[in-house]
């Protein structure tokens, strides 16, 4: 089993880019094979999460070609998948299964779609519920009072529907609007908190009939050409990293700056950190631009409310920089994250605290104090990337060593990230 061992450093003084964003790939792929014709993705993620997303759209009948960061779907139309030669595997993709499960929902043949042992831990009732009301035949392993993959998915005709999301959830409020696109006439998602709008942005630049989360169903489409962003959850790593280390001048290039995703760069202001993004550009209907981070001392702040659905996949490493910020910093309202690839409430607590940082669990989130000079430990990444990549900026700001275990899953959503830190710690 991988593993990676990382040294504490001074500063960082660099120019790095990171891979493409995960969120917005997926939807490429997924969205270019329901269009009729060519799609090309440029600057496509070809990590785990994303090439499961290709390959289950190939075992649907579409033929796509992935070569590097450059991928071309030949889209078959709305009505054009076809039946499963086997089960879809998505591997640790949830945003795969759930999004996909929102397309094969309108579809009129039988699939099963199964993951590894993470996947089969996540609750699915939260797509199958409005997936059925929409009129899909939707059957999975129930336990307590969830469902979990295996699902099998027997679509057809689908009704609209007008939906009120109980969770922030931009993978359920996708899976709805992708199966509106098989219903006749206007389904409405609403939500309490935004969470990312890649999958409205996106229909959108494809020609789809959508004006923010309400969708008119049986619209054709037709193929188009995207330009995928960095992705700003990988980019968060380098951020703490070169927030937390005084002197640190670091520039990310082209990275994703969606307001719905840019809750990170909140955080940090608020903490004291001193960064700013230059050269703004909207690029596929995404905006996109340079992100500046410099050293600087950070002090201790709440966390709560509208912007946890923002930062979601950011708060294993915001917990990072709370261990070296000035004071208490209490993150609330974040119990979705027990439910992610691990319990990150639990795993980063516990990992965090073998090397000497002071938190507490909460039941929707953690209380952490600081500033604590940690030391470096054997820790472990339960599966799970970003508590493994989270872990690995802990160990940058750590005396002594550190050695992160099970570090295979980075490649989930950042393959190339050990090359990056290696490059950043010359
Ligand atoms: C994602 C949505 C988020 C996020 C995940 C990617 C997406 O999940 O945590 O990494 O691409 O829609 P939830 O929708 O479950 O919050």
């Amino acid at each position: 089993m991988a593993s990676l061992s990382i040294n504490s450093l001074n500063k960082i003084k660099a120019e790095i880019k990171v891979p493409g964003d995960k969120s917005i790939s997926h939807r490429a792929v997924m969205i270019g094979s329901l269009a009729g014709g060519r799609t090309l993705i440029r600057g496509f993620l070809p990590s785990a999460d994303c090439l499961a997303t290709v390959n289950c759209l190939r075992n649907l009948g579409i033929e796509v070609k992935v070569d590097g960061a450059n991928v071309e779907i030949f889209g078959r139309g709305l009505r054009g998948l076809r039946a499963p030669r086997g089960p879809l595997d998505v591997g640790n993709s949830g945003t795969t299964l759930r999004l996909l499960a929102g397309i094969l929902a309108g579809q009129s043949f039988h699939s099963r779609v199964n993951g590894d042992a993470s996947i089969q831990r996540r609750p699915m009732l939260r797509i199958v519920k409005p997936l059925r009301e929409m009129g899909a035949n939707i059957e999975g392993k129930e336990k307590g009072d969830n469902i979990y993959a295996p699902l099998d998915i027997y679509g057809g005709a689908l009704s609209p529907i007008e939906y009120e999301l109980p969770v922030a959830s931009a993978q359920v409020k996708s899976a709805v609007l992708l199966a509106g696109l098989f219903a006749e006439g206007e389904t409405v998602v609403h939500e309490k908190h935004h969470s990312r709008d890649h999958t409205e942005r996106m229909l959108l630049h494809f020609g789809a009939k959508i004006r923010g989360t309400r969708l008119w169903g049986n619209c054709e489409f037709c193929g188009s050409e995207i330009d995928v962003p960095g992705d700003i959850s990988s980019a968060a790593f380098f951020m703490v990293a070169a927030a937390l280390l005084p002197g640190s001048e670091l520039l990310i290039k082209g990275v994703g700056v969606n307001p719905t995703r840019t809750g990170i760069i909140e955080v940090l202001h608020r903490m004291g950190a001193e960064l700013e993004v230059k050269d703004e550009q909207i690029l596929s209907d995404e905006p996109r631009g340079d992100i500046l981070v410099q050293g600087s001392k950070l002090k201790g702040i709440r966390i709560s409310g509208e912007i946890i659905p923002r930062i979601i996949d950011e708060i294993p490493v915001i917990a990072v920089a709370a261990t070296q910020a000035k004071g208490t910093t209490q993150i609330r309202g974040a119990r979705e994250l027990r439910v992610k690839e691990s319990d990150r409430i639990a795993t980063i607590s516990s990992e965090l605290k073998k090397m000497g940082a002071v938190i507490k669990e909460q039941d929707d989130g953690m209380t952490i104090k600081g500033p604590v000079r940690l030391k470096g430990a054997t820790v472990k990444s339960y599966g799970d990337h970003r508590v493994a990549m989270a872990m690995a900026v802990a160990g940058l700001v750590a005396e002594g060593e550190t050695v992160i275990e099970d570090t295979t899953c980075i490649e989930t959503s950042f393959p190339g990230f050990e090359g990056i830190l290696r490059s950043i710690s010359q």
